[in-house]
């Protein structure tokens, strides 16, 4: 009799468990110790260890952690017990701080957002508004360069030139494109039939710390004028002192229609504020535009405090001059290291393209006690808080050369 038995069966498959998921959402890379406390240029783990932050929080506790007058503008909010109240009432510290930047800007007038982004949708949109007054009824585009950051949401996502960010989310807002950053094809396309506005940072942060010449910008001031088109500066990364002027457009002797900012605002609390001249506030009416939390009584109160620290002459003056001393100091490393390609920036916002990708300079770093971030793949980005002194700056860039070089 043969045998009709079958060979064993191969054990079944376990099915391989999905890997556990971030009770916050995945979308960064977060490194793994557990932040704890903070304290002026440093931010402490939950073992003690220091970190010395050239990060900022990504350009925005200028005044660094634990600063006794942000905290002190916080109680002073807290104590009159009104955190909110919604934009259909007045409160004193959200007009104190819009008249604020009425007496120090160009602006005739103030609208507060919540963050960046939200700065920058909104004067897309207060563009189009002003563009719908003049009566001409294709004029609506919104223009960016090429290396532009713009933020995360559907239009400052389409003003925003990282493929990368914007593919798996197409489609974006129509009517925003981005041209290269160069006068004679602005001078092609710009016509003052169909386009509203033209958005540029003086300088390009994300996209790799790249100064915008300026003779650009006073070329691109001129063209935006001639032909009735808005100029938009996004200073939500440069602006507020980081450079080493209260805003980056002071040192270009040119004045935007609108002008956005965010990060600093008030040190780590979520504000942001689009400034707008005359041409354009005049045309903004009731129901326009809203947000429910925009500039309320706390973050304006912050905000006030925080804008009066960082237009101090004196801080200003010690960010250009640390800020041209540290600049000396990251071309030294490059000379000593040959790992270095290029250096650009000014102020406290410098970046370092390096052959090797920036990530795990940065990890080396993270080990030895320095946070840096980057800015692309092959670019170290240096954002440190305003008030950091020379001594710090030195600790800092003693890490970062021992951080290249292995
Ligand atoms: C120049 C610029 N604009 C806009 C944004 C978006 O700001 P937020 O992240 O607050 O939305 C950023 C953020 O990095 C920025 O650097």
């Amino acid at each position: 009799m043969t045998s009709t038995m079958l060979p064993p069966a191969a054990p079944a498959p376990t099915p391989t468990a999905p890997a556990p998921l971030p009770a916050i959402l995945g979308t960064y890379k977060r490194q793994a110790p557990l932040f704890v406390r903070g304290e002026g240029v440093y931010m402490i783990d939950e073992t003690g260890k220091r970190y010395l932050d050239f990060v900022a929080g990504i350009a925005v506790t200028s005044l660094g952690h634990n600063d006794p007058g942000v905290n002190a503008a916080v109680q002073d909010a807290l104590s009159a017990g009104l955190i909110h109240t919604s934009n259909l009432y007045r409160t004193a510290p959200g007009e104190a701080l819009a008249q604020w930047f009425v007496d120090h800007s160009f602006a005739s007038s103030v609208f507060y957002a919540n963050s960046g982004a939200e700065a920058n949708e909104g004067a897309f949109k207060f563009a189009r508004r002003w563009a719908r007054s003049t009566e001409l009824p294709a004029k609506h585009e919104i223009i960016a360069v090429r290396g532009s950051f713009h933020g995360r949401m559907p239009g400052t996502l389409a003003a925003t030139d990282r493929p990368a960010y914007r593919l798996p989310f197409r489609p974006l807002m129509g009517g925003v494109s981005i041209v290269e950053r160069d006068l004679a094809e602005l001078r092609a396309v710009l016509d003052p039939d169909t386009a509203a506005a033209v958005i540029v940072e003086p300088i390009q942060g994300e996209g790799g710390v790249r100064v915008v010449e300026p003779e650009f910008l006073h070329g691109l001031r001129a063209l935006t004028r001639e032909r009735n088109v808005l100029l938009i500066l996004d200073e939500i990364q440069c602006g507020l002192g980081r450079t080493g002027s209260f805003f980056a457009y002071e040192q270009l002797g040119i004045e935007p229609d609108m002008l956005t900012i965010a990060k600093p605002l008030a040190n780590g609390l979520p504000i942001g504020a689009i400034l707008v001249n005359d041409k354009v506030a005049r045309v903004m009416q009731p129901g326009d535009h809203g947000t429910t939390f925009g500039g309320g009584p706390l973050l304006a109160n912050v905000a006030h405090h925080v804008v009066q620290r960082l237009s101090d002459p004196a801080l200003l003056q010690h960010v250009r001059e640390v800020g041209a001393w540290f600049g000396a100091q990251l071309q030294g490393i490059a000379d000593r290291t040959g790992a270095v390609r290029a250096i650009r920036g000014k102020g406290l916002m410098w970046g370092m393209d390096v052959h090797e990708p920036a990530g795990a300079i940065i990890a080396r770093a993270f080990d030895r006690g320095l946070l840096m971030v980057s800015a692309g793949e092959h670019t170290l980005r240096f954002l440190p808080p305003l008030v950091i002194s020379q001594a710090e700056l030195a600790a800092g860039l003693a890490m970062l050369e021992a951080s290249i070089t292995g």
